[in-house]
């Protein structure tokens, strides 16, 4: 996908816990955004400035490629996407979509700590994350990654725990498995680009980062 000139881009979640919030954040910096003809799509009626709306785990790419110029994304995402180097320069962590990725298990599970967790398999969809954790613990574990319902596995005999994204434990209640350990801690950020925005652009870009900036301090 190429970039219009002349148009900024943001990268926003087009349906999840983020997409609501993303939006609203967006507004609030005073950017009037209304839908174009495709989903995909929203313009911004007051600035030449494009929001594409794409699954999640995309947008640390686009980011990183310079197909948008910002991007507003979870720390775990963003995490689970980065291999090796950075992606994308983080510019500010924006105080909502609040979530933990947790190792979790069926209550029979006997639990004395990480170490409970050597010779099982866990499902989940953030296998490095997951992996480096491991690792850091010093756990010998099989990894099976879902991108989905990852909550069914243990009943499915899939694994034996899993590790997955709690945030209210509705989920985790409802599959009866209990929470045993914090893998990692993630709330949504504001991403930017290595790629640089062209020139006729570069103060609308800073412009914005510094009104989206002052809409967070002012919800603290
Ligand atoms: C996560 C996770 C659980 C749910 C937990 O999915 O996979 O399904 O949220 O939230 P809860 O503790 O409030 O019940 P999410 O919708 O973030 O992403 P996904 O669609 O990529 O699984
Ligand atoms: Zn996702
Ligand atoms: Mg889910």
């Amino acid at each position: 996908m190429s970039k219009v000139q002349g148009r900024l881009r943001i990268a926003v979640q087009k349906s999840g816990r983020l997409a609501e919030r993303s939006l609203d954040l967006i507004r609030n910096a005073g950017l009037r955004v209304i839908k174009g003809n495709n989903d995909l799509l929203y313009k911004v009626e007051n600035a030449p400035v494009d929001l594409l709306r794409v699954r999640d785990d995309d947008i640390p790419t686009f980011v990183a490629d310079g197909v948008c110029d910002l991007g507003i994304v979870g720390e775990n995402v963003l995490e689970e996407a980065r291999n090796g180097g950075p992606l994308a320069e983080v510019v500010m962590p924006l105080g909502f979509g609040r979530c933990t990725l947790k190792i979790a298990a069926p209550e029979s599970l006997p639990w004395d700590g990480p170490a409970s967790l050597n010779g099982l398999r866990l499902a989940t969809s953030y296998p490095r994350i997951l992996g480096r954790w491991l690792a850091e613990n010093g756990v010998e574990a099989g990894v099976i990654t879902m991108r989905g319902a990852v909550e069914v596995a243990p009943r499915l005999k899939l694994a034996s725990a899993i590790c997955d994204l709690v945030s209210t434990g509705a989920t985790l209640e409802a599959n009866g498995l209990v929470p045993l350990d914090t893998v990692f801690e993630s709330q949504a950020v504001l991403i930017r680009s290595p790629q640089p925005v062209e020139e006729a652009l570069e103060s609308l870009l800073e412009n914005l980062i510094t009104r989206i900036g002052g809409v967070v301090a002012s919800q603290d």
